[in-house]
């Protein structure tokens, strides 16, 4: 039988909660089994409520042992209980205690939410609603308190025992068992709740604050992995002072603790004091993490050390403001690794990155605004939306207001809200003050969803001296959203002269500031004392989340990537000109007929590998030809995945037929010897490298690939050794056959590097993938319960690997959607989230539409579909 759709949650319907929490203590008995939970909590009724409204407290799959009001039990028939919920009609008028004993077991805990096991430690996952899985309680984040937890378990197993704030006593308990006690006195939602508990090894350090506090920092790992987690050590003493520095802002206890687990749904959590980390994003040492996890790491513990106060001291209202921690918390790590690594080179990943997940987000059926107005689910909306644009709407709000009302607002925000839970409009309303100005429109950015459209025609009039920039924007439809109104675009613009300089910016006579506003659905700028026909550069560092269509020629692009004063779009320049060629050739494939490579865009790729290009980090990047999805996502509409990679493949080599000694030169001369580091210079250098060692090999040329192979049999760190087998998988043969048996046989113990060799396998554009993939769920080294293992294999398959996933005879669908069925009922925020790969089935060729069709139909018709897989296709198929 099919549940009935539960009733959506809606924005609108936003209603304080009838009870306030002031004080938790928590008493847990650990057991694998039936663990023990007391929670005793000071409750009052919230003068902002409704006076005389029942007690409703939530629960997940909850087995409730006994209640007490002010010590005194409650009977059967008093309450209204069930697994989700626990209701008391008639509680106290005043303030009482209320005490709720309940029993929980974390062995059979598979959906990773709540307390849990991952090895042999305990562990809990709280956030969004995962709190009421250990115990019923009002688990919204707008209700704060100040928490006490007592943790007893066997000393042998659990040396261990932590939680958030510090610890005020700890000893025997009997029997081999011990206990602690941890308070946090900062009020929180139950969401940023954390135990753990186990038997792990720890490096200690210490941190001291800007006002002179001593701060204990230690790191948990499993036994005989310290030595990969200094780097993790590393990044948060960095990231404390960059806080301080950047923000102004102190970290607020004695200690600072990140725990490193195996089973993990996401990346990381901010519990406060107490950060939880996927074990993939705290473990590196230069033997077994490549540069990108170096770098992947020092983001990811910056992230969750900057939620301490954007999300913790300040914390959301309700999970519709979710992008009030993330997209900010997300802008503060971009910055901070701004700061520390090349700018230039972290806005265009950023970039890259927005563009392959957000926009193909926002243009597909899942498309929903930076801040939903409704949900079923709340797990899935932990989404590129929420988090990528949340933070690109925060910088483009910056590069509006500038500078210096940005951070007085930022300051204004913590100042004014510390301790709260909050919305978008009382952060918004900070930045108004400060900057003078009315941002009712701005809100539309955090409503409206869908990625602008921004049309872009030009006009030089020599008499005149005069040249004319006139924009369009539009908005598409989207789920739910069928009328769009325009929005707020601030537009950074340099008008580039013949002889590579900015020209000044005159408008009505006055000199102009760069940015300019596009608030109505048309603009026209007028730029006067134009002595020469300018380049206009457009959009300078991404300074709006929108998609550019403008009348600039290849040629002029040609020229702003050779002298653009804004190395963003110098980059983006030659992106562009690809993708247009791209488009063309992908369109010609399915016609049968070839397209010409314009000689000056293979030039200005070459330039990349010019001895004389000193930043190998931007080189390697405007190496890097847009992505599959890029030219799927410009194509729109009847996709064809086939024609999309032969045109992208036919460039390649039509670059490597061009440029080949200038590839093997720059091959040669960028080669390195020398202990690893994983400094940003240095990874870039790899980078640029490996670009150059790709287009080499481009088509399966011999020689290129018998570098690679030479490339990875000496490899001295493991940048080297996982992208030379990258370069390999590429291409059906023996070399790649043998350097995958090689990683397998050196690496087969570790299971992160097994994650990095499944997903090399499941992203190789090789007919035998599909049967690769079911070959390899069934090797010991996969686990379908650990969702590290399942998003290397599965999720690399479905959303990184276009032509296999989108085989027109639907095996890929089948293989994607059999994993999620199978993975609804164990871990179903993991099987909603593989799921992801079908957000752009509408775009294909009607063959393969209707496969996905049919692939998404079939799980929709399961039975016990659980409400985070039913969104999802619920959705997919609107
Ligand atoms: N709040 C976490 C972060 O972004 C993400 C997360 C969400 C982790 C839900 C677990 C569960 O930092
Ligand atoms: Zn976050």
């Amino acid at each position: 039988m099919r549940a009935e759709d539960p009733r959506p949650v809606r924005l609108s319907e936003y209603r304080p909660s009838d009870f306030l929490i002031d004080e938790v203590h928590l008493d847990f008995r650990l057991d694998p089994n039936a663990t023990q939970v007391t929670a005793r909590l000071r409750m009052r009724p919230n003068p902002a409520g409704d006076a005389g409204a029942a007690l409703k407290l939530d629960g997940d799959e909850l087995k409730l042992v006994s209640v007490a009001i002010d010590g005194a039990k409650l009977d059967a028939e008093a309450l209204d209980v069930s697994p989700e919920s626990l209701v008391i009609a008639n509680p106290p008028r005043g303030a009482f205690e209320l005490e709720i004993v309940t029993e929980i077991d974390p062995e059979a805990n598979t959906r990773l939410m709540g307390l849990y096991r991952s090895n042999r430690s305990y562990c809990t996952q709280c956030e969004a609603e995962g709190f009421r899985r250990i115990t019923y309680f009002l688990d919204r984040p707008d209700v704060l308190a100040v928490y006490t937890t007592r943790i007893e378990g066997p000393a042998d197993e659990c040396p261990l025992l932590l939680s958030n704030g510090e610890m005020i006593e700890n000893g025997p308990a009997g029997e081999g068992r011990h206990y602690a006690v941890w308070r946090d006195p900062w009020p929180k939602p139950s969401y940023l709740f954390a135990l753990v508990a186990g038997d792990l090894g720890v490096v200690e350090d210490r941190f001291v604050t800007m006002s002179g506090r001593d701060v204990a920092l230690k790191v948990f790992v499993e036994h005989g992995q310290e030595h990969r987690a200094l780097h993790a050590m590393e990044s948060i003493k960095a990231s404390m002072k960059w806080d301080e520095e950047a923000f102004g802002r102190e970290y607020d206890l004695g200690v600072f603790m990140v725990v490193a687990v195996s089973h993990f749904n996401m990346g990381a959590m901010e519990n406060k004091g107490l950060n939880v980390f996927n074990d993939k994003y705290v473990l590196a040492s230069p033997e077994t993490a490549t540069d990108g996890d170096y770098a992947n790491i020092e983001a990811i513990i910056a992230h969750e050390y900057f939620h301490n106060w954007t999300g913790d001291r300040i914390t959301c209202r309700d999970w519709f403001q979710l992008c009030l921690k993330e997209g900010l918390t997300v802008f503060r790590d971009q910055e901070f690794t701004s700061d520390r690594r090349s700018r230039p080179v972290k806005r265009i990943q950023d970039v890259r990155n927005l563009r392959a997940l957000q926009f193909a987000e926002d243009a597909g059926p899942l498309a929903h605004p930076v801040r939903p107005q409704i949900y079923h689910e709340i797990n899935n909306f932990y989404t590129p939306t929420v988090y990528e644009k949340g933070a690109e709407v925060i910088r483009m709000l910056k590069t509006w207001i500038g500078e210096d009302a940005f951070r007085a607002g930022m300051d204004l925000y913590f100042d004014r809200h510390d301790g709260q839970a909050c919305t978008i409009e009382q952060f918004v309303a900070c930045f108004a003050e400060t900057s003078g100005r009315d941002l009712t429109q701005w809100m539309r950015w955090y409503d409206q969803a869908g990625t602008p459209e921004v049309t872009v025609r030009t006009a030089y009039d020599a008499d005149a001296k005069t040249f004319a920039v006139e924009t369009q924007q539009i908005t598409r439809p989207t789920p739910g959203q069928p009328e769009k109104r325009p929005v707020v675009i601030p537009m950074t613009l340099g008008l580039v002269g013949p002889d590579g300089a900015d020209m000044p910016l005159i408008v009505g006579g006055a000199p102009a500031e760069p940015v300019f506003t596009l608030a109505e659905e048309t603009t026209r700028i007028v730029f006067e004392n134009v002595a020469e026909r300018p380049v206009p550069s457009l959009f300078r560092n991404f300074s709006a989340p929108v998609k550019l269509d403008s009348d600039v020629s290849d040629e002029d692009l040609l020229f702003l990537a050779g002298h653009d004063s804004d190395p963003f779009n110098r980059w983006q320049a030659v992106q562009t000109v690809a993708l247009r060629h791209l488009v063309a050739a992908a369109a010609a494939v399915r016609e049968g007929r070839e397209t010409p490579v314009d000689p000056r865009l293979a030039e200005a790729v070459g330039r990349a590998f010019d001895p004389e290009e000193r930043d190998c980090a931007f080189a390697a990047q405007v190496a890097s030809l847009p992505s599959e999805g890029d030219i799927a996502r410009e194509i729109a509409q009847d996709v064809d995945p086939d024609a999309i990679h032969r045109a992208r493949d036919d460039l390649k080599r039509a670059l490597r037929a061009r440029l080949a000694d200038a590839l093997s030169a720059a091959y040669a001369r960028l080669a390195y010897d020398g202990p690893y580091s994983p400094d940003a210079a240095s990874a870039g250098h790899r980078s640029l490298r490996i670009a150059a060692l790709d287009l080499l090999a481009a088509g399966g040329d011999a020689e290129g690939l018998a570098l690679a192979m030479t490339l990875y049999k000496s490899a001295e760190n493991m940048t080297d050794r996982v992208m030379s087998m990258q370069v390999l998988s590429l291409h059906a043969g023996a070399e790649r056959e043998e350097a995958l048996a090689d990683f397998a046989g050196r690496y087969g113990h570790d299971p992160l590097l097994m994650d990095k060799w499944f997903l090399i396998q499941a992203s190789a554009p090789l007919p035998d993938a599909v049967d690769r993939v079911e070959g390899l769920m069934a090797s010991p080294a996969f686990d379908m319960r650990n969702p590290n293992r399942v998003r290397s294999l599965i999720g690399a398959f479905g959303s990184g690997n276009p032509t296999q996933f989108n085989r027109p005879d639907g095996r890929g669908y089948a293989l994607v959607a059999g994993v999620a069925a199978e993975l609804n009922s164990t871990n179903p925020q993991v099987a909603a989230r593989l799921l992801g790969a079908f957000r752009t089935w509408r775009a294909l060729e009607p063959n393969r539409r209707g496969r996905a069709e049919t692939a998404l139909r079939g799980l929709a018709g399961m039975p016990n579909l659980s409400p985070d897989v039913r969104d999802i296709v619920r959705r997919a198929l609107s």
